[in-house]
């Protein structure tokens, strides 16, 4: 599919009003996302879980306005409150879905949006924020256009999640999400997620992710800043180079459930998206002495209890602690009585992989 293949037949915006929400969880890269080219293409295909409890619900409500505007006519609610600080991005998002939405200058757009996780938790809502906001229009399209079928509604969410955040576009479908072009993926895009398409052992259906909170504040470096340090870093090609075949020996794994190499893999994705930041120009250390302590404390406690947890990590200090569902008790356990401590204000989310976004009306 191509960009074109997004843009529908001309249609008549018949209705005048109408409202439409959805819930869309977050998603944890396994093979990580980092660096891009022209219109949101990612350097690198990426693999990742989606999520279930770390979640953004939002509801548009959209009214045909008197005469086309000549600029976007919306406003933001964010847990109640007008959050004119979001509005930029939102205006950056509807910018770029210009081409695919023709109704988007027709209507005023009330956009009323919260998150499940509590904010300034330091994780970031742009993946389950866009892909919510992505959703909602689609189901404004389909208002308008309703013989558009099911296939097509989630595909191009996918792709319009993509141009407001990258990882955006994994976070439509799960339980496990592929974005781009990797030749050992049959239908995979640079445009849009898709579900993984090959046999996926059972042990990772009711994989668990808890995730640590040991830095709650601002993120040091936005990923905006962190993906444009990748142009011009000395390691780029190798490391996209690695995630191409870091995918291809992830299949036979996820298929088999190896979960040894899961995760020598997983954590090597991680630890490898942070060496690319502390080796780029300028450098940046996004992990805090207690991420450290954390991934040590890690480390111990699977040699010392023969466990198959490990870690993930994304652009900052946070850990996301993955395990199945078998070790849930002893790892809960380890959780509490070792890796609290590290946490600010010793808070942390149990979340585990989830099955996609929802459509609330
Ligand atoms: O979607 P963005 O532009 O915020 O980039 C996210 C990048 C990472 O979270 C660090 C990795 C990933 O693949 O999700």
């Amino acid at each position: 599919m191509t960009e074109k293949d997004f843009e529908l037949p001309e249609y008549t915006f018949d209705k005048e009003e109408g409202s439409v929400a959805y819930k869309s969880p977050s998603n944890i890269a396994l093979i990580k996302y980092w660096g891009k080219k022209k219109n949101q293409v990612p350097a690198n295909p990426s693999i990742s879980f989606t999520l279930d409890a770390c979640a953004t619900t939002t509801k548009i409500t959209y009214k045909k306005l008197k005469g086309a505007a000549t600029d976007f006519q919306f406003e933001l609610l964010f847990e109640g409150t007008p959050k004119p600080d979001f509005k930029p991005k939102i205006k950056t998002f509807l910018k770029r879905s210009e081409a695919y939405l023709p109704f988007l200058k027709a209507y005023h757009f009330k956009i009323e949006t919260s998150n499940s996780f509590p904010h300034s938790s330091g994780i970031a809502s742009s993946a389950s924020g866009m892909s919510a906001i992505a959703l909602c229009l689609m189901a404004v399209e389909k208002d308008l256009y309703p013989q558009m079928n099911e296939d097509y509604l989630v595909k191009k969410a996918s792709f319009l999640a993509r141009l407001g955040s990258g990882s955006a576009c994994r976070s439509i479908e799960g339980d496990l999400v592929q974005w781009g072009r990797h030749a050992g993926v049959t239908g995979s895009s640079d445009l849009f997620g898709i579900k993984y398409p090959y046999k996926v052992h059972k042990v990772f259906r009711n994989y668990h992710d808890t995730i640590l909170l040991v830095d709650k504040g601002e993120k040091q470096v936005s990923s905006t800043v962190g993906h444009d340090l990748m142009h011009g870093h000395p390691f780029a090609e190798k490391r996209f180079a690695q995630a191409h075949e870091n995918l291809d020996r992830l299949r036979p794994v996820l298929e088999q459930g190896n979960l040894k190499e899961f995760i020598k893999i997983v954590e090597s994705e991680a630890l490898t998206l942070h060496g690319m930041m502390m080796t780029s120009h300028p450098y940046f250390i996004l992990m805090k002495p207690n991420t450290l302590e954390i991934i040590n404390r890690i480390w111990e406690f699977r040699s010392a209890a023969k466990s198959n947890l490990c870690f993930t990590l994304d652009a900052g200090a946070n850990v996301h602690v993955l395990y199945p569902e078998n070790e849930k008790e002893v790892v809960h356990q380890f959780i509490k009585n070792e890796l609290v401590v590290f946490c600010q204000n010793q808070q942390y989310i149990c979340d585990r992989i989830g099955f996609g976004a929802k459509r609330l009306y």
